[in-house]
């Protein structure tokens, strides 16, 4: 997932989840004045500056975009400026003693949005941002635990013309893709980190896409492999993604014939560092 174009125009579901959990939680939250704040997996960085940053108490210190792709760190620092935010490339997955001053001076905040699916190691995940967030600091994170695009992966992987490119595609599958009680284990990882879980749930979503093309687009945006794929296989792999994306979804009807619905599962999770 590197074009920072291509995801910008294709996030609408992405953006509404973020908004609507921004707008349930971001006047809960323990504000003071000078907090320093980071966005983690921030992508071309939409979210970051038009969404949260307007949300922010306007005494805020410091908002900072992290993303391990260099393509979207260089997009979202291109679009949006502004004196308090910055963008900077990041692996939350690594560890962290490699990082640089910013991350020494800790956060108050750290916010990630449909960013931690991908990233197959929880466990150090959550303890790098408990170890990014100052005592006291909190926590909000928004990410997927099952959704179509990795039941598509998973039929994908067991193809032979495709499985070349995808024989680490469960690095791309959520940890929780086959999991009963989603919520309760994140939940479980954060509390074994150290963090006081707020809340911690998994939420059934749904979201309709106007037309099957609009699909296509969105699976397209965030396809961790097309990268690797041929040029000229693009569309055959990308017709395959649909057809594979269309048998787990549905059609609704009565909508109009071209709508898609498709339901997936959003772990939201609100935590302290006391
Ligand atoms: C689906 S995008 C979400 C972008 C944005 N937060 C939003 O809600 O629109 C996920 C982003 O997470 C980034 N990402 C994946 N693994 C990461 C890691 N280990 N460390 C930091 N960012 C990561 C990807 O590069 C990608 O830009």
């Amino acid at each position: 997932m590197h074009n920072a174009e291509l995801y910008s125009s294709s996030h609408g579901l992405q953006k509404r989840d973020a908004v609507q959990v921004l707008t349930e939680y971001i006047d809960s939250m323990n504000w003071k004045p000078g907090d320093r704040i980071l966005d983690v997996g921030c992508g071309p960085g939409f979210v970051t500056s038009q969404e949260l940053m307007p949300r922010l108490p306007a005494d805020f210190g410091l908002l900072v975009g992290a993303d391990v792709s260099p393509i979207m760190v260089q997009h979202a620092s291109k679009m949006y400026t502004h004196p308090k935010l910055r963008f900077v490339e990041f692996d939350l997955s690594k560890d962290l003693r490699s990082t640089s001053e910013l991350w020494t001076q800790g956060f108050d905040k750290i916010f990630s949005f449909y960013c931690l699916h991908w990233i197959p190691d929880h466990r150090k995940a959550v303890s790098n941002i408990y170890n990014l967030l100052r005592t006291g600091g909190e926590t909000l994170l928004v990410f997927l635990a099952k959704c179509p695009a990795f039941k598509v992966y998973s039929a994908q992987r067991l193809k032979p013309e495709w499985q070349p490119y995808m024989e680490d595609a469960h690095r791309f599958i959520s940890p929780y893709h086959q999991s009963s009680e989603p919520g309760e284990e994140f939940s479980k990882v954060l509390q074994d980190t150290g963090f006081e879980v707020i809340d911690c749930e998994c939420r059934t979503n749904e979201y309709n896409y106007n037309t099957v093309g609009c699909l296509k687009d969105s699976l397209r945006a965030v396809n961790p492999f097309l990268d690797r794929i041929p040029t000229e296989l693009h569309e055959e792999y990308l017709a395959d993604c649909l057809m594979e994306a269309i048998k787990v979804t549905e059609r609704n009807n009565n909508i109009g014939a071209e709508v898609t619905s498709i339901r997936y599962e959003l772990i939201v999770a609100y935590a302290r560092k006391t």
